[in-house]
């Protein structure tokens, strides 16, 4: 069977916009943000405190993150280490997200640690935003397969689920970083997790488009009752790991599955087209949504 509700994590505004060259100024992403949130979207990643020579990109995070905090919808934020926690938790952030990695490679190239390095350095950031009562996510990189190591074993994989769900986080995004899952991988992983005792409840999926598998790959965990699903909107986003230039799921893509599907999102679709078209017009290219594509003139 498959769910009733499905909830979007929207993350067009963070892993959407994070590896554009060009900077997008505070303002337009915070106006992308607002109208994001007039779709419906109730889950709406807003940035990450990293170091800025990293990601060059988000070293607006403060100035973002107090330019649209005043929306009812809740604002999840990246946040590697307790530097990032503590400038996230100065600003009133009420949801934080580490991000660990299923490879070693990526974890090397991602955090300049090794995987159990980089869940040490998460360890502090869980408890103390635990204890502050913050919602903590732990995204869960190269689950599938790693542009360096090649497919990735399932139970390496539920390995470092487990270290990050002991240590306190609330859910985890299992992430398909360069886009290479296919179905059975889904099914044959969350098969694997659950079995391990990991609640599904907990889990979320999250997509990259660039073999064309992401709407295959999420209607398959919906089959094994995943009900949080990572989405950007317009399709915006891209690996710099990856050859590819396509980006994440396409927010548009899943709401018109799962209207097909008569799952409940509450999201306007017209709307969130709109959004996309607006944004991708800021930046100068085409959004690569075929439901954007098909549901407007851009
Ligand atoms: P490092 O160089 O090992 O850091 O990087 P360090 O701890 O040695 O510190 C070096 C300097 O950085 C120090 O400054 C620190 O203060 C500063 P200095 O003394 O040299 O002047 N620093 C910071 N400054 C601001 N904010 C901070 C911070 N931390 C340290 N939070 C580090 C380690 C983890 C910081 C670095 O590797 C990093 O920032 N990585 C982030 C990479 C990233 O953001 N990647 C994209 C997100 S993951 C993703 O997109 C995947 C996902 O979408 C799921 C999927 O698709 O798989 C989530
Ligand atoms: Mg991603």
């Amino acid at each position: 069977g498959l769910p009733a509700r499905v909830r979007i994590h929207e993350v067009g505004a963070r892993d959407g916009l994070q590896n554009e060259k060009a900077i997008v100024p505070a303002v337009v992403k915070a106006e992308f943000i607002r109208r994001l949130a007039g779709t419906g979207l109730t889950t709406i990643e807003a940035t990450s405190f990293v170091h800025p020579k990293w990601v060059p990109q988000l070293a607006d995070a403060e100035e973002l993150f107090l330019a649209v905090a005043d929306l009812p919808v809740s604002l999840p934020v990246l946040v590697p280490n307790e530097r990032g926690l503590d400038r996230a938790l100065a600003l009133g952030a009420r949801r934080v997200a580490v991000f660990a990695s299923a490879t070693e490679s990526f974890a090397r190239a991602n955090l300049n640690r090794t995987v159990d390095e980089a869940l040490a350095m998460f360890e502090p950031v869980v408890s103390r935003a635990k204890a502050e009562g913050v919602h903590v996510r732990g995204y869960l990189s190269m689950c599938f397969g790693d542009p360096w190591e090649g497919a990735v074993p399932v139970p390496q994989v539920v390995r470092v689920c487990r270290a990050l769900l002991d240590m306190g986080c609330d859910e985890l995004s299992l992430g398909d970083t360069i886009g290479v899952a296919t179905p059975g991988h889904v099914t044959a992983l969350l098969a694997a997790l659950t079995g391990a005792g990991v609640p599904v409840s907990a889990l979320g999926v999250h997509f990259h488009d660039t073999y064309g598998q992401a709407l295959s790959n999420t209607l398959a965990a919906l089959q094994r009752g995943v009900t949080t699903v990572d989405a950007s909107a317009g399709g915006l986003g891209g690996c710099p790991y990856a050859k590819s230039a396509t980006g994440n799921l396409a927010t548009e893509d899943l709401v018109w599955m799962l209207r097909g599907l008569g799952i409940d999102t509450g999201i306007d679709l017209g709307r969130l087209v709109a959004t996309s078209v607006w944004m991708a017009a800021h930046l100068g290219r085409p959004s690569p949504s075929r439901t954007v594509r098909a549901l407007s003139h851009q």
